[in-house]
């Protein structure tokens, strides 16, 4: 019999705090007629100092098991796609499992910049019809906000902070993640880059002083292979789900640009109240841009169990995908679950887990040092 990967929870996080256009007229020589005409850019969320990666991606993974109601201990898999990963390594996957204290998990980043989302659905939903993984948790979660140049125009006005998450189940009924395409040209690396701080420009004064440590993006360049691949990459997931494009009942694009979503539109002969749009509340979030967009078009009720839904990014790599699913919500027969139980025993876990590696080290350090 064959095993389907549904989607059975979701959950967002995004700062409290807002930057609006307005605000940004008095950082950088720019206007709020500009923004909205060329992005649909009202205002994004900025991260607070205590607010990171690993933070925002907790807080929309523990919304998600609570919708899924399922305990973080039958997690079996974390994937964070993010681009603004917590450290170099450990993975942000790693700081999310210990903290919701999905006690089996395995856990791993995922670099696919803006399309990280969907490449991580689609590989999670593989591990699940493989048979190695029965519940999985996917999560896109960024804070833009640490790496883009507050006096980059260009850039700091597109940007925003925030994460988003899909817990994905085993069932043996059909359904779920129908199909997907994941795509990528390298060639077009430089067009969006942090080029500092990795293996062939590590840090050090000079690359602080020449900014490399901050988002450099062709944005014409972006702006052009976006409009390409939007539309024909949906059409190709659509087909390979066997589906007509007149079949989906909603696309969730990837928020980056009001302009880009029109063109995909237009590119796929389908009105704009066919998309899931809120670019203009939270700018592009990267990773997390479709599942906060899904998770607030599911609160406006237009989402239903059994609709057939298409997700649609692009970004750096350049890497460009979609898929396409079959809407289906919690499992009916599971009880609720109090998270903030879960929570408290992940952090008492996570606490003796540290002190039991300490006195470890204290009582038989030397001993296994001399072995
Ligand atoms: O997740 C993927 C992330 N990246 C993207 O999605 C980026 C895709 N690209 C875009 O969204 C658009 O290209 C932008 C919104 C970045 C720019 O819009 P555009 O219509 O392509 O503008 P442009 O780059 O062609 O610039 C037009 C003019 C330029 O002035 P000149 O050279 O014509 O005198 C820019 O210097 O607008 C100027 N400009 C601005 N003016 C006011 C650029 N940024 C600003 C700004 N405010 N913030």
């Amino acid at each position: 019999m064959s095993t389907y990967a549904h989607i059975t929870g979701w959950g967002m996080a995004v700062p409290e705090k807002v930057l609006t256009n307005q605000e940004l007229e008095m950082m950088v020589d720019t206007n709020d007629e500009w923004i909205r005409s060329r992005t649909g850019i009202e205002e994004r969320r900025i991260a607070s100092d205590d607010q990171t990666t690993a933070s925002l991606a907790t807080e929309a993974a523990v919304n998600a098991l609570r919708v899924a109601k399922l305990p973080p201990s039958q997690v079996d898999l974390v994937i964070v796609a993010t681009s603004t990963p917590e450290y170099l390594f450990p993975a942000t996957a790693c700081l999310v499992q210990d903290r919701i204290g999905a006690s089996t998990a395995g856990a791993f980043d995922l670099l696919a910049a803006c399309s990280g989302f969907i490449y991580g659905l689609n590989m999670a939903a593989e591990t699940i019809r493989g048979g190695s993984n029965k519940n999985a948790l996917v999560i896109g979660a960024e804070t833009l906000s640490r790496v883009v140049d507050w006096s980059d125009r260009n850039t700091c006005i597109l940007f925003g902070d925030g994460a988003g998450a899909f817990v994905l189940q085993a069932s043996e009924e059909p359904g779920g993640i129908l199909s997907s395409v994941m795509r990528s040209d390298g060639s077009g690396g430089d067009l969006l880059w942090i080029p500092g701080g990795g293996s062939a420009e590590p840090a050090t004064n000079q690359t602080v002083d020449d900014s490399h440590h901050f988002i450099q993006m062709n944005g014409r360049e972006v702006f052009r292979f976006a409009t390409r691949v939007m539309a024909r990459t949906s059409e190709e997931a659509i087909r390979k789900a066997g589906l007509e494009v007149e079949d989906i009942d909603l696309i969730i694009p990837h928020q980056a640009n009001l302009r880009i979503i029109n063109a995909a539109a237009r590119g796929l002969k389908l009105p704009m109240e066919r998309f899931a749009v809120n670019v203009q509340k939270y700018g592009n979030t990267s990773t997390a841009s479709i599942p906060i967009a899904a998770v607030e078009a599911i609160e406006e009720g237009r989402i239903k169990p059994g609709d057939n839904l298409v997700l649609v990014g692009f970004g750096a790599g350049l890497t460009w995908g979609a898929l396409t699913a079959q809407w289906t919500g919690p499992f009916a027969e599971l009880k609720p679950i109090r998270m903030r139980r879960y929570r408290r025993i992940a952090r008492i876990r996570s606490f003796l887990l540290r002190w039991a590696r300490r006195l470890g080290a204290l009582f038989f350090g030397r001993r296994g040092d001399s072995a």
